[in-house]
């Protein structure tokens, strides 16, 4: 919607210029929780924001009014209100619900009010539905089959019940230990998959909420629920033992359908013993794996009202995974776009070879016909032998399988026969560009048998890159494949071998998504899942979610100052504190546990600078810098929250580990920090270690390091984060985009010009271990584009993009660029191309926001603005402009 609505914004803007604008100021984009109306929220005091419709040059919202009601109508005329803010004489577009108590199971209207540059007001209305709000809501009870933890097949969960009047609404409320599908009278309820997502199930349950109004029908209905494991039952075996979990037990899940009839009555359909059970066609489901279907097992109508289910035993009554069932309020991972194969290779008529033409995460759908009892097995794989076979042995070496019954990435299908036969996991994903199918008889299959799903978290995209070098271009693409197909309801490192929330690798690529996607609601849960994980010391583990694994390996500051990093950039590119609040305590109690551990003000707890090129500096040297960074987060947070004490202890201790660290490692004479790798004279400087004086020295030192190993990066995870950002902020712009658009080893084009359509996790394309084609850690790149060329930057002292940082840089060899950011207020654009000597750059600035724009002058270069001198800095109001740099 975000994107559908700036993009309506941006085709009319040109018009406006020109000054036969459009008239229609409205507030637009309205969200709850950052979801557009969103259904079932528990929050107590809701967030609510809005952008402003108005492409006026300097449009902005000099006041507005929010009211909330139960009555649309009522709310229309601003009657009948639980809250009215009043006239506030504001600019703010982000406000927080102080209205009367809000009620459970309750749909409410919300009216704002703007008053634009011109004091005229207009308004738009939107709505929010709440959920359960309290656990003593629930009606329902939890049910499961009651079979072992290791028995395989899937369950499924029927009940017919009644709706004797007239149906005005329905909703139903679902949680689960485990997977679910949840079905109404024969067709699955709403397009999410793997739902609820991924929690510290013993902490933390989530339910989901659907409108099921026009699923159900007067007289007998009949609601049906197939459970699959997820991570709450997992039964493959690999090495961080998520099969010891100790949340592990058969799935679980507790349903209320609330009908409220036209009369005004309700009724609340719920699980209980009377449910009926029997075991599904899915034989077995893990989530890590793959999933087995025997189609002789179909039972066919197990969910419609007329089913016989006479030989199906009662369900029985479960403890609860944990006492804290919550809403699930974020974009869902939805089977989001549909990939065609793009050849087939048929080895023999047993045996066939697909290529779905690029890298994903997600599902493999095959329809075939075959004799009943004939198996097929889809062996999904990201490479092929050179006999043009699936390979799998870049994935699958942290699989640790006790028998040869559950291979891994492998779906295995049994035909019933009876004709065509369809097959997509209902309970599994899976990282892969070619499927290899093979069967134990033949079967014949064309290139359309089979088709792609790329799954992941559903977010909106909310930017855009386009230049004049195709593989600058093409790495943005790969980028944004590899961070979707590691977003999950949780980032994850990647979608095949480990599918694990490893901490490092998410705050690396936490710009790269904030830059193109909208994922505020993934992150504010990510962190929900932090807090659940995080040791009373302070201690957060590698890995989040996790079963224990991970508290004692790979969890130092360079991987888990997540619990910093998060919050604020969360904090930087949205303007919304909340985050920040809720964190807040989480951050002191892990920052001073590394003081604890670190007296001296540095610290050797970390991984280090992971798959580098060649080598790494100290570990001490980079969990410094991390433990630096938090400890000024920290204090920037404490002073916005205004708790003074907090900012002078970590103000203070902040400009210890900055001098701890410079008095170890910088060679003030030099200007060479440890022994001068990329990553040793990077970091410091994009970090902000260097002390003010030496910075344009440790630059020089650094592009001089880059320019000697011929404009290649020689860097690890944490390197990628800092180098591009430091020499782009410190006079070398020109020098970095040669390094981000290298294309000869090792470079992240290198993997282009090889066929990458995704990043990988070593540079080497021929590595021997840590190489998987679908890691997300060497992401930062993404998110260089839009600042390093682009300028698009957020403003510490205005964030949310309130005022924009326009810090371009027309790099020598690129005729052309443009980003365009989609932020709170509405599409950021920044473009400039080439002409003769100069460049004209254009920009846009979304209604009710600012920018301060720095030309990036060189020698007798000025900027002009239709003919008029401009310095080197201007600040501009929202509108669309053009600039001239000559
Ligand atoms: C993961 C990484 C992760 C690392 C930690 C790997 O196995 O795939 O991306 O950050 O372990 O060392």
């Amino acid at each position: 919607m975000r994107y559908r609505y700036l993009l309506m914004l941006l085709l009319a803007l040109p018009f406006t210029q020109k000054g036969y604008g459009f008239a229609a100021v409205k507030p637009a984009g309205l969200q709850c929780e950052h979801l557009e109306r969103p259904l079932g929220i528990d929050a107590a005091s809701p967030r609510l924001s809005w952008m402003m419709a108005d492409e006026r040059l300097a449009a902005k919202q000099t006041a507005y009014r929010v009211v909330v009601g139960k009555d649309s109508l009522a709310v229309a005329g601003k009657k009948g209100l639980v809250w009215d803010s009043g006239k506030q004489n504001s600019s703010l577009s982000l406000v927080t619900y102080k209205g009367k108590a809000l009620e459970a199971f309750t749909k409410y209207y919300w009216l704002v009010e703007v008053w634009d540059k011109d004091g005229k007001p207009s308004s738009s209305i939107s709505s929010f539905e709440t959920g359960m709000m309290t656990m003593a809501n629930w009606k329902g009870a939890w049910i499961s089959d009651g079979t072992d933890v290791k028995a395989k097949p899937a369950p499924y969960f029927r009940k017919v019940f009644p709706a004797a009047k007239k149906i005005k609404s329905a909703r139903a409320y679902i949680a689960c230990g485990g997977l679910y599908e949840l079905y109404l009278n024969g067709k699955k309820v709403g397009n999410h998959r793997m739902d609820p997502m991924y929690t510290r199930y013993d902490r933390r349950t989530l339910y989901v909420t659907y409108d099921v109004t026009s699923q159900l029908q007067n007289g007998k209905n009949a609601v049906g629920v197939l459970l699959g494991n997820g991570w709450y039952n997992h039964q493959s075996t690999a090495v961080w033992d998520f099969h010891k979990a100790p949340w592990r037990n058969r799935p679980t899940f507790c349903l209320d359908i609330r009908i409220t009839y036209a009369d005004g009555t309700v009724e609340t359909v719920s699980t209980d013993r009377d449910w009926k059970t029997a075991l599904s066609p899915v034989i077995f489901n893990s989530i890590y794996t793959a999933e087995h279907y025997d189609g002789r097992l179909e039972q066919v109508g197990w969910n419609v009202v007329n089913f016989d289910d006479i030989k199906w035993k009662n369900a029985g009554l479960r403890t609860a995974p944990s006492g804290n069932v919550v809403a699930q309020v974020m974009h869902p991972v939805r089977n989001v776009e549909k990939i065609p194969a793009i050849s087939i290779n048929k080895i023999n008529d047993t045996a066939y070879v697909f290529d779905l033409g690029r890298n994903i995460s997600g599902v493999s759908q095959i329809t075939v016909k075959g004799e009943a009892g004939t198996v097929i097995r889809l062996k999904h794989a990201e490479r092929l032998y050179k006999n043009g076979r699936a390979d799998m042995s870049n994935i699958d070496q942290h699989y640790r399988p006790t028998d040869d019954t559950d291979p891994f990435q492998v779906d295995i299908v049994t035909l019933n026969g009876r004709g065509e036969e369809s097959f997509m996991p209902h309970f599994n994903y899976k990282g892969f560009q070619f499927v290899e199918v093979t069967s134990s008889k033949p079967v014949q299959l064309t290139k359309e048998s089979l088709t792609g799903y790329f799954m992941h978290s559903d977010v909106p995209v909310a930017g855009h890159i386009k230049s004049s070098n195709p593989t600058l271009d093409k790495i943005w693409f790969a980028t944004n494949n590899s961070y979707l197909s590691n977003l999950f309801g949780y980032p994850t490192d990647c979608p095949q071998r480990e599918k694990n929330g490893w901490t490092g690798d998410a705050h690396i690529a936490l710009e790269t998504g904030l830059y193109n996607f909208d994922g505020i609601t993934i992150y504010e849960k990510w962190l929900s899942d932090h807090r659940d994980e995080q040791q009373p010391n302070g201690v957060l583990p590698s890995i989040i979610p996790t079963d224990g694994w991970g508290y004692d390996w790979g969890n130092g500051p360079d991987w888990t100052s997540t619990i910093a990093l998060i919050p604020w950039n969360i904090y930087l590119y949205y303007g919304d504190d909340q985050i920040l609040r809720n964190n807040f305590p989480n951050m002191k109690r892990y920052v001073d546990h590394i003081t604890d551990i670190s007296p001296s003000g540095l610290t050797t707890w970390g991984l280090g600078d992971w798959v580098p090129v060649s080598d790494k500096p100290p570990v001490e040297f980079t969990s410094s810098v991390y433990y630096y960074a938090d400890a000024v987060i920290l204090a920037k947070t404490a002073k916005l929250l205004s708790k003074t004490d907090d900012y002078q202890r970590y103000t203070a201790l902040a400009a210890k580990i900055k001098a701890a660290f410079n008095a170890k490692f910088l060679n003030a004479a030099t200007g060479i920090y440890g022994d001068g790798r990329q990553t040793e004279l990077c970091m410091p400087l994009y970090w902000g270690l260097v002390p003010e004086g030496m910075k344009t020295k440790v630059a020089d030192n650094l592009a001089k390091k880059v320019e000697g190993g011929n404009n290649h990066l020689d860097v690890g995870l944490l390197g990628t984060k800092a180098i591009l950002n430091a020499l782009s902020e410190n006079g070398h712009a020109d020098l970095a985009y040669k390094v981000a658009a290298q294309e000869t080893y090792p470079s992240w084009g290198w993997w282009i010009v090889n066929g990458a359509t995704t990043l990988y996790e070593n540079w080497r394309i021929d590595a021997k271990r840590d190489i998987s084609l679908n890691h997300i850690m060497f992401g930062e790149v993404g998110a260089w584009l839009y600042k390093g060329l682009g300028g698009i930057r957020t403003d510490e002292q205005q964030p949310g993009f309130k005022n924009v940082l326009l810090k371009p840089n027309f790099v020598s060899g690129l005729d052309h660029f443009e980003a365009r950011h989609d932020g709170p207020y509405g599409a950021i654009v920044s473009s400039w191309t080439r002409a003769g000597e100069g460049v004209v750059y254009e920009v846009t600035v979304p209604a009710n926001s600012s920018a301060t724009v720095y030309f990036p002058l060189t020698g007798s270069q000025k900027a002009y603005q239709d003919g008029k001198v401009l310095t080197g800095k201007t600040e501009i109001a929202a509108g669309k402009y053009k600039f001239e740099i000559r």
